[in-house]
């Protein structure tokens, strides 16, 4: 290891004693535990995986010659490492805006990623992931699978919540993309569930509606990817839960099957 390399993982051990590791959830099932006439009137979240249609297309984002910083992310050994290298990122206007630049969290390596959109309220003023209501739901569909957080990973397309939970930016989207894909790189998933639009529509780079992507395989380079509906959207859409529930249980039976 480089000395260089050596510094930043010591820079890594003393950020996560500041800031610590996951912690661990309640049980239950996935039934919203907020009245039916809550969840619909509760404000639109992040994304919120409606299958609205059009198009929600990245543009590109910083290239690694503008950014050095980008060049090394591919080598991170790590991600505490590579928590590091993204920094106090301030690549895009959300950062103006944050709280907490909300990186993700779970298991590394890990069989199973889910990528949202962006934090909400909640997970900007705790720097975690689906913390809020969307997150609790979250939270029952993992463990319905017979999962727990702490053995997946949860990240999000944009690491800073869009003010007023708006749709990010393409050019947001593009920033972040690069850290995005470093850490799919160290979680080496099996199988990536997408949550809602945002999330599919980027990572498959396609303006495809989400109701035609929905439940049908994909790839994310040699890594298969199931999109799904955001929970947000599975809370103001309860009807729509059995067929999140399909797509979790194909995710369920892939991950069963023997592994090379
Ligand atoms: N919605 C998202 O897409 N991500 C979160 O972290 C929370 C809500």
């Amino acid at each position: 290891m480089s000395d260089e390399l050596r510094e930043l993982v010591g820079a890594a051990r003393t950020f996560l004693q500041v800031h610590g590791r996951g912690r661990h959830f309640a049980t239950g099932d996935w039934e919203p535990k907020v009245p039916r006439e809550r969840a619909e009137a509760a404000p639109p979240a992040p994304d919120a995986g409606a299958p609205e249609e059009g198009p929600f297309v990245h543009a590109a984002g910083p290239v690694a010659a503008e950014d050095p910083s980008l060049a090394s992310l591919a080598s991170a050994p790590d991600m505490e490492t590579l928590r590091v290298l993204w920094g106090e990122c301030a690549r895009c206007p959300l950062s103006a805006g944050r709280n907490h630049l909300v990186f993700g969290e779970g298991a590394v390596p890990a069989d199973l990623m889910f990528v949202g959109e962006g934090p909400g309220e909640q997970e900007d003023l705790q720097g975690r992931p689906f913390v809020g209501r969307a997150g609790e739901l979250l939270t029952k569909m993992i463990e319905a699978m017979g999962l727990t957080r702490e053995r997946v990973f949860i990240a999000n397309v944009v690491k800073c919540r869009p003010p007023g939970n708006r749709d990010p930016e393409p050019g947001e989207v593009g920033a972040c993309l690069p850290v995005l894909r470093a850490q799919i790189r160290l979680i080496r998933p099996r199988v990536i569930v997408s949550l809602g639009r945002v999330s599919a529509q980027t990572l498959l780079e396609t303006s495809a509606p989400i109701s035609r992507l929905r439940g049908q395989w994909q790839r994310f380079g040699d890594v298969e990817l199931l999109p799904t509906f955001h929970p947000a959207y599975l809370l103001r859409s309860p009807e729509k839960k059995k067929e999140a529930w399909q797509d979790l249980q194909r995710v369920m039976e892939r991950l069963r099957e023997p592994h090379g």
